[in-house]
C-alpha cells in the first residue's frame, strides 16, 4: 500500500498533461487551460496551502458542519498539512498560472469498508480555486492529475464529500461525472 513518492519528484512536478498508458475511459476531463499549470505541491508549498484551505473553510462559514472555525486554525493547518505534505499515500495538487497559486486538490489513497470491495479508493478533498480563476477549467485540470494518481496507483474508483448547500460544487461533480451514493446527516445534541 505504502509507495515511494516517486510522485513527488521534480521531473513529474508538472502534471498538466498527465501520460495515459491505453485508451482514455470515458470520465477523462477536458485538458486544463493554456496558461494554467498542475503540480505536486511540496513543503515549500506550505504557506499557499494553508492559504487556499482556510479561504475554503471560510466560504463555507454558512455550513452547519463548517461554521466552528478554531480560533487556532491557522497554527493547526499548518502543522496538519505539513505532515499531509509529507505523508506518502496522499498527495496535495496545485494549480498555478504564472506564478499565482489559482487552485488546489488533495487525493487520499482510502481504505474502503472491509466487507466490501474496492479494498482502495482515492478520495478527493480540500478542493478550492480563487474566486477569479472560476469557470476557467482550474476544476478540470485538478481532476485530471488526480485521476492519473489514482490510476497510477491501481485505483478503480474515486470518492469525494461536498457540502449540500454548495451550488457550485454539486454542479461542478456533476458535470465532472460523480453521482451521490449517500448523504451525511447531522443533529445537534446542544
Ligand atoms: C467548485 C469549484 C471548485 C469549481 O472550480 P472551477 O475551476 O470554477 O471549475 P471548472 O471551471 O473546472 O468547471 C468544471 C465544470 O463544472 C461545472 N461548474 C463549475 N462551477 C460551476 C458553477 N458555479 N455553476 C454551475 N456549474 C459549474 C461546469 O459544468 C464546468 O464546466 P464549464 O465551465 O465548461 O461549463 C469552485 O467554484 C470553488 O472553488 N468553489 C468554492 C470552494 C468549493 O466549493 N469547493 C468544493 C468543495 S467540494
Amino acid at each position: 500500500m505504502s509507495q515511494p513518492a516517486a510522485h513527488r519528484s521534480s521531473s513529474d512536478r508538472d502534471l498538466r498533461a498527465p501520460a495515459r498508458a491505453g485508451p482514455a475511459p470515458a470520465h477523462t476531463p477536458s485538458p486544463a487551460p493554456d496558461d494554467v499549470h498542475v503540480r505536486v505541491a511540496t513543503i515549500d508549498d506550505l504557506p499557499a496551502v494553508v492559504e487556499l484551505r482556510l479561504a475554503l473553510l471560510r466560504e463555507h462559514s454558512h455550513n452547519p458542519l463548517y461554521r466552528r472555525l478554531r480560533p487556532d486554525a491557522a497554527a493547526r493547518a499548518r502543522r496538519l498539512f505539513g505532515a499531509q505534505l509529507r505523508a506518502p499515500d496522499e498527495v496535495i495538487f496545485l494549480a498555478t498560472r504564472g506564478d499565482a497559486v489559482v487552485g488546489i486538490l488533495r487525493c487520499v489513497q482510502t481504505a474502503g469498508l472491509p466487507l466490501l470491495f474496492p479494498v482502495l479508493h482515492g478520495y478527493i478533498s480540500s478542493v478550492y480555486v480563487i474566486p477569479a480563476a472560476r469557470r476557467r477549467g482550474v476544476l478540470r485540470a485538478l481532476l485530471a492529475a488526480a485521476l492519473a494518481w489514482c490510476e497510477a496507483r491501481g485505483l478503480m474508483e474515486v470518492r469525494l464529500h461536498n457540502a449540500a448547500d454548495n451550488e457550485a460544487a454539486n454542479a461542478a461533480w456533476e458535470a465532472l461525472g460523480f453521482r451521490i451514493a449517500e448523504h451525511l446527516r447531522v443533529r445537534f445534541l446542544r
